[in-house]
């Protein structure tokens, strides 16, 4: 018991920045005290501040902070680079625009006119000095983000591999069109860095988050360094483009994890647990007010914010004996009967299953017309109406 609070009080003193102290408790090298240090292993000293190996659980893992490269450095690093951002869609913007404002020098490529086009020049890049079309912008980086939709990705591989010589940087913000190269056709060219950095998050959070002085946390990977810097680098671009903190993945993980997540508890599985709550509650004879509230306006408004602010333990010991006593009676249930359904789903991902099925959807002319159909069925659903009005009757949407 007491060492447990001893390395709690450690992990705190390391994410408060108390760092040698942790860093020798958590196992890394001991350091000298730095003022027995010479000046430049002091400076180093100062520089490695930001890479710090914590216990997740009882994994250690090494995570990168922004307070590493502070924006002086970054200025300083990328004095010489053009970053073309291929694709303006949410993560165009917000990784775009954040570069821009910390002060490096970006360009944007789209094609001509398009809707991206449009929202790039309502957000002040100027054709001929930072918008160009994708292919004079492939050219013209030397750092190419490549933040196409996943399908544009393989689509217009042909068109952008011809700017991808020896020596530039290729960046992607998904592991996707690598590790499905079978379908893609994506291959990493010679002498070029590949790498990753993915933001764990919509480019507009993303955004919002940097003009608040927060960040999204983010993955980052290395595919191909044939520069022996692109680790270094693309450390450097997940602090340029305002994360939160970096940590290490590969391309496949990253892909895998990503779309085994959003088709689970982050967009899919909710979705399917809201319903068949909400429905069995209406099938007993609850109104949708009744149902609604105690399905997804509770979660959404009271308990998952708590979850996120201070964890599961601390929500559970935080409610009633009646509500904690049924929670932590029926949580293992519900685990044994989903825990198949995850193992199936992280299979279809891996075996290619889910990605082939989003190109192949993505590439179908009435895309957009199916997935509208789609929307609208969910829309219409008598939970989502119910969601509707209840939205409205919050104190703050409430009509004045
Ligand atoms: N959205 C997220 O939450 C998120 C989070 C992390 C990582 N990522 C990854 O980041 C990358 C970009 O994602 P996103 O959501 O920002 O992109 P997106 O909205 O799917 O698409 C971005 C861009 O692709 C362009 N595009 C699509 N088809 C094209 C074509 N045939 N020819 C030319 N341009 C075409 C669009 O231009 P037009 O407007 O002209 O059509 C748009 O600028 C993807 O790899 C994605 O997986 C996304």
């Amino acid at each position: 018991m007491a060492s447990r609070t001893a390395s709690r009080a450690l992990a705190r003193a390391a994410i408060a920045g108390r760092s040698a102290l942790a860093t020798r408790a958590l196992g890394a090298a001991p350091r000298l005290a730095a003022r027995q240090m010479p000046a430049a292993a002091v400076a180093g000293f100062q520089q490695t501040r930001g890479i710090k190996t914590l216990k997740f659980g009882n994994t250690e893992e090494k995570v990168y902070e922004r307070s590493d490269w502070p924006k002086a450095k970054l200025l300083e690093y990328f004095k010489n680079d053009t970053i073309a951002v291929l694709g303006y869609g949410p993560q165009g913007h917000g990784q775009g625009l954040n570069l821009r404002d910390n002060g490096l020098n970006v360009i944007v490529g789209v094609r001509k006119d398009g809707r991206s086009w449009k929202k790039a020049l309502a957000e002040g890049w100027v054709p001929g000095k930072n918008l160009f079309s994708i292919e004079e912008a492939a050219d013209k980086g030397n750092i190419v983000f490549n933040l196409l939709s996943d399908a544009a990705q393989r689509d217009l591989w042909s068109t952008v591999k011809p700017y991808l010589t020896p020596g530039k940087t290729l960046y992607f913000s998904h592991g996707f069109a690598i590790t499905y190269k079978h379908q893609t056709h994506v291959e990493a060219p010679e002498g070029v860095d590949v790498v990753l950095c993915a933001p764990k998050g919509s480019g507009t959070t993303l955004r919002t988050l940097f003009l608040e002085g927060k960040g999204l946390n983010s993955s980052i990977a290395v595919f191909q360094d044939a520069s022996g810097k692109a680790h270094e680098r693309v450390v450097a671009l997940g602090v340029a483009i305002g994360s939160g903190y970096l940590y290490e993945t590969t391309f496949a993980k990253e892909v895998y994890s990503d779309l085994y997540g959003e088709r689970g508890v982050l967009m899919g599985a909710i979705n399917g647990l809201f319903r068949a709550q909400y429905d069995v509650l209406r099938a007993q004879g609850h109104s949708p007010s009744e149902a609604f509230n105690e399905t997804v306006e509770e979660a959404t408004q009271s308990l998952y914010p708590l979850i996120g602010a201070k964890g599961m333990d601390w929500m559970y010991a935080n409610c009633s004996v009646t509500a904690q006593r049924g929670a932590l009676d029926w949580h293992q249930r519900f685990y044994d009967a989903s825990l198949p359904v995850f193992k199936d789903l992280y299979e279809s991902v891996k075996n290619g299953t889910e990605s082939q099925r989003s190109l192949d959807k993505n590439s179908q002319a009435d895309y957009r017309e199916s997935l509208e159909v789609e929307l609208k069925e969910i829309r219409d659903s008598e939970i989502w109406r119910a969601g509707e009005t209840v939205r409205s009757l919050r104190p703050e949407n409430a009509k004045q």
